[in-house]
């Protein structure tokens, strides 16, 4: 008899050998307590929550191998074994010369920050990000958003949007010089567009012109490996590449990082910074001990850094990047079933519902973003994270930024939860969309002058 099997199934490529239990809240507890947060998901204690999507950020599973390198950790103050394996896994899989550990990815975004930003000058990037930019500014900085446009737009199919658009980038330079421009902050799958990546070719002709006018490319790569996934899966020429070999050539098409390595890197706390450059590295060294820890431990543990080398290792191998990415799209696809409009093409850490589509009774000013998680969470225990105005903030001048964007984000950690997980999250966003039109929004009543969305609290309109 012939089979009835026309593709086959891929599946996770480990088992499970530790679990953690979870906890199922009633209605009206979630009520209460998503009252008591403000109805903000990051007031929310995790003991409230069922499924937690919040962030893909520290939140990873680490592998057998990693706990038992953290038995091998080097907790001496200077000089720990720790942190030259992490030295290795870097300068191997990723090509930097020099390396700064830090606590995490802000860390080290402080640091560089400080040294490579002369007040005044411009730090054109691919979008921003929360922290990234705050320290930008703090240093004296003015971010320009130089993605392609098609990356504002949730509908959008470009494949690679997380693309700079060089004109804009070339506008800059022609208005400003490139003397006032202190480097180009390219972000690997951009967080706040959706999980998009850029494509080598993008990357290859930013590199000309930046070189050509001396501008630096400091890439954020804290989901390098994500995107060099997308790169395998619908660049021409890389189908026959490991995801190593295309981490290795975007890492060489730029000349400095920084990393928050509680993403890509399998690790529940640690980053760094790194560089190409003598000089930078010689500042970073003295900036580090200020406000981090030596030069050798940048905040971590030496268990820290040697889970990280293992983790780094291990987010490169191309099964582990099939199954992360595609236990996203299933999720995606799911909700596309539902009819939930969700940002188009699937990014590689989560869906990205627009809450804006979602709620469109609701204007900007009344927070669709933030109101959909929290009806999310209502519903189901499902805490997701707002992407929209209350993330964006404010500018220098204490104005509101008004994103395109006004996104939920159901994220997803890496080697966390199953399938079955997945279909309770979108059945439940399934659920919420069915009444959408009964759904009202919220009202700021706390604002905190920095990064608002960690701390504010809401009441409902
Ligand atoms: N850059 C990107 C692209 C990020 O997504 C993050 C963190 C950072 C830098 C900062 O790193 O948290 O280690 O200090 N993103 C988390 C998130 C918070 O939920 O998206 P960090």
């Amino acid at each position: 008899m012939a089979t009835k099997i026309t593709r086959r199934s891929w599946a996770e490529p480990y088992k499970m050998k530790m679990v953690e239990l979870l906890k199922t809240t009633s209605r009206a507890q979630r009520i209460k307590a998503i009252r008591e947060a403000g109805f903000n998901t990051f007031l929310l204690r995790s003991e409230d929550v069922y499924i937690d999507l919040l962030t893909d950020s520290g939140t990873n599973s680490m592998s057998d191998r990693q706990w038992s390198a953290f038995m091998l950790g080097d907790e001496a103050y200077a000089g720990s074994q720790s942190y030259y394996k992490l030295e290795d896994a870097i300068h191997k899989y990723y090509g930097y010369k020099y390396v700064i550990p830090t606590h995490q990815g802000r860390g080290a975004e402080n640091i560089l920050s400080q040294i490579m930003i002369k007040k005044g000058q411009y730090v054109p990037g691919n979008m921003y990000f929360t922290t990234t930019r705050v320290h930008q500014e703090l240093a004296g900085g003015i971010f320009v958003d130089v993605i392609i446009e098609e990356a504002h737009d949730p509908n959008n199919l470009h494949p690679f949007k997380g693309n700079v658009d060089l004109q804009k980038l070339e506008n800059l330079v022609k208005i400003h010089g490139a003397e006032k421009i202190a480097y180009l902050t390219l972000a690997s799958n951009v967080n706040m567009a959706g999980g998009q990546p850029f494509s080598m070719e993008n990357l290859k002709a930013v590199r000309d012109f930046t070189k050509k006018h001396g501008i630096p490319i400091i890439h954020d790569m804290t989901r390098v490996a994500e995107n060099a996934y997308f790169i395998q899966q619908r660049e021409p020429g890389y189908q026959e590449k490991s995801i190593r070999e295309i981490v290795r050539e975007i890492c060489d098409h730029t000349d400095g990082a920084t990393m928050s390595a509680k993403k890509d890197a399998l690790v529940n706390i640690g980053g760094f910074m790194a560089t190409n450059d003598p000089q930078v590295f010689e500042e970073a060294r003295n900036l580090v001990v200020v406000y981090e820890g030596l030069h050798t431990y940048g905040g971590l543990a030496g268990r820290d850094m040697e889970a990280m080398a293992v983790g780094i290792k291990e987010s490169l191998d191309d099964r582990h990047q099939h199954a992360r990415v595609g236990q996203v799209l299933y999720l995606g696809e799911k909700m596309q079933e539902y009819g939930i409009p969700i940002v188009k093409p699937v990014g590689g850490h989560g869906i990205f519902v627009d809450a804006r589509a979602f709620l469109p009774q609701l204007s900007q000013d009344q927070f669709p973003a933030q109101t959909l998680a929290a009806e999310i969470y209502m519903d189901s225990g499902v805490r997701t994270m707002e992407r929209g105005i209350v993330s964006a903030g404010r500018n220098a001048k204490g104005e509101n930024y008004y994103p395109k964007l006004e996104l939920v984000r159901f994220t997803i950690p890496r080697r966390v939860y199953t399938q079955a997980h997945m279909d309770v999250v979108a059945e439940s966003a399934a659920l919420v969309y069915e009444r959408r039109k009964k759904i009202r929004g919220l009202r700021m009543v706390y604002e905190p002058k920095y990064l608002r969305f960690f701390q504010a609290r809401f009441e409902q309109l």
